[in-house]
């Protein structure tokens, strides 16, 4: 009998990691995993019998009171590390939108208080390069150190949009530090034309969305920008990829040995471009870029997840209103606040239209949403682990437990959900932060601390998750 004393004891689950299942009891002790064994002795046993035992999920995409335009993301940072952690998710990792003029140093100080003043979870922030000037660029290093190894930048959205030369300067830059580029793909000059046609028409509802941002927008851009990761040496992680042809452009770079993470998100695995026949105004709570799409392009999806072209589900959580923010666009579909909730139900559903179809085993679900992230952002094995030392964020999973999707019981902080209705087979049972219990068996408790800033520290040479140096 091992005669250690922990704080608490989760005993009897399967361990679930990135890479072994072990039926055995975790032991905790002061806010960390302490040790795995057998009857382990603590103040206090969680039973998890019949359940699997993860690291904390960490999802590397949201956007939490995100400005756009006239209004802002409807999740706060309580309501939505809230969310996120009643789903299975302990660590998120949203982005910085430095204001036209703030340096970059001012627009990360004031986002990680806006931050540090709400989360219950701790977080992490990428730095998006609005802009490619000297003087901003000149700031990257000083992110790096301050914690902000990722950035963000995007080849569209007016405001946010770098053309070619500009991205060139950004990766330089990047590269120069050994950082990573997350950049949002989809060619602006497609979607220009395209909007331009669908305006003349007089096509102006949402259904008109998915036509202004074609599969070969997403695919043209993320061909360009793996081309210019090549020329530059830049790291490169390619957000919320939805079409066949992101996938094929992400592999090839890969076998080209280049240093390229493809993220992918529930709902283009899960959602289709039907959404957007639905009768009124009811496509616009689908509309989100890039939008749903067509068949054949999740089947592609999922054959990239398994074959490990795509190594990270994250959510871009970015929720609206369907009253009240997503009708800004009534008249004029591309005023509609772009972006989809999804916070809190990315472990679920991964785990039943994934895990339970065949689609992932166990070992890939906790990979993609919780390994991955953490070590493509430099907070692993803090983050993502269940090793001893890792911090004791820990997930006791219930593989049978059965739920229909209603918004009406879901955390998040907006007036629907895109996936009212399916039926799930799987969901968290308990959720412990730092070692505390924060939900258990559908009961909030009370926690100690807010969520705090977790600097990002990529180590050089390490150019995706599973260590390829490209
Ligand atoms: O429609 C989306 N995805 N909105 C959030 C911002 C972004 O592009 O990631
Ligand atoms: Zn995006
Ligand atoms: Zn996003």
């Amino acid at each position: 009998m091992n005669t250690d004393k922990f704080d608490l004891i989760i005993r009897g689950g399967q361990l679930v990691t990135e890479s072994e299942i072990v039926p055995t009891d975790l032991g905790i002790l002061r806010g960390k995993v302490a040790a795995w064994g057998q009857d382990l002795r603590g103040s206090l046993v969680l039973d998890a019998h019949g359940m699997l035992v993860l690291p904390g999920a960490v999802d590397p995409h949201v956007h939490l009171a995100m400005p756009a335009g006239r209004t802002r993301s409807s999740d706060d940072w309580a309501t939505g590390t809230l969310a996120a952690a009643w789903g299975g998710t302990t660590t998120v990792i949203d982005f910085v939108e430095p204001e036209l003029g703030q340096s970059l140093a001012d627009a990360l100080q004031s986002r990680r208080e806006e931050a540090e003043e709400k989360a219950v979870l701790d977080f992490g922030l990428h730095m998006t390069l609005r802009w490619a000037d000297p003087q901003t660029l000149a700031d990257v290093p000083r992110m790096v150190a301050a914690g902000c190894p990722s950035f963000k930048a995007y080849t569209t959205y007016d405001g946010f949009l770098l053309d070619e030369r500009g991205m060139l300067r950004a990766m330089r830059a990047v590269a120069a530090v050994d950082g990573v580029l997350m950049v949002h793909c989809e060619d602006n000059s497609m979607i220009e034309t395209a909007q331009a046609h669908l305006v003349a028409d007089g096509q102006m509802g949402p259904s008109a969305h998915p036509a202004s941002r074609p599969p070969e927008a997403e695919g043209a851009a993320i061909r360009h920008v793996i081309e210019l990761a090549a020329q530059t040496g830049c790291q490169l992680y390619v957000v919320h990829i939805s079409t066949r042809e992101g996938v094929e452009a992400v592999q090839a770079a890969k076998a080209r040995g280049l240093p390229v993470t493809g993220e992918t998100c529930p709902q283009y695995l899960l959602l289709s471009d039907a959404k957007y026949e639905l009768p009124g105004f009811e496509p616009a709570k689908y509309v989100c870029s890039p939008p749903l799409r067509g068949a054949g392009h999740a089947d592609a999806l999922w054959t990239g997840l398994s074959r490990g072209f795509l190594e990270v589900v994250g959510t871009d959580h970015c929720p609206f209103n369907f009253k009240g923010q997503k009708d800004l666009g009534a008249e004029d579909f591309r005023l509609i606040p772009n972006g989809l909730p999804g916070i809190e139900l990315r472990m679920a559903l991964m785990y039943t239209f994934g895990v339970r179809t065949g689609r992932l085993g166990l070992l890939e679900w906790v990979r993609l949403c919780a390994t991955a992230p953490a070590i493509r952002f430099g907070l692993h094995p803090r983050k993502g682990s269940l090793s001893p030392g890792a911090d004791a964020d820990v997930v006791i999973f219930d593989p049978e437990r059965r739920m229909v999707v209603s918004s009406n019981t879901l955390h998040e902080a907006v007036d629907y959900t895109p996936y009212e209705g399916l039926e799930l087979v799987g969901y968290p049972k308990t959720v412990l932060v730092a070692g505390d219990i924060l939900i258990d068996d559908g009961r909030l408790h009370e926690r100690r601390g807010p969520g705090r800033f977790l600097p990002g520290r990529l180590e050089p040479g390490v150019r995706n998750h599973s260590g390829n140096t490209g």
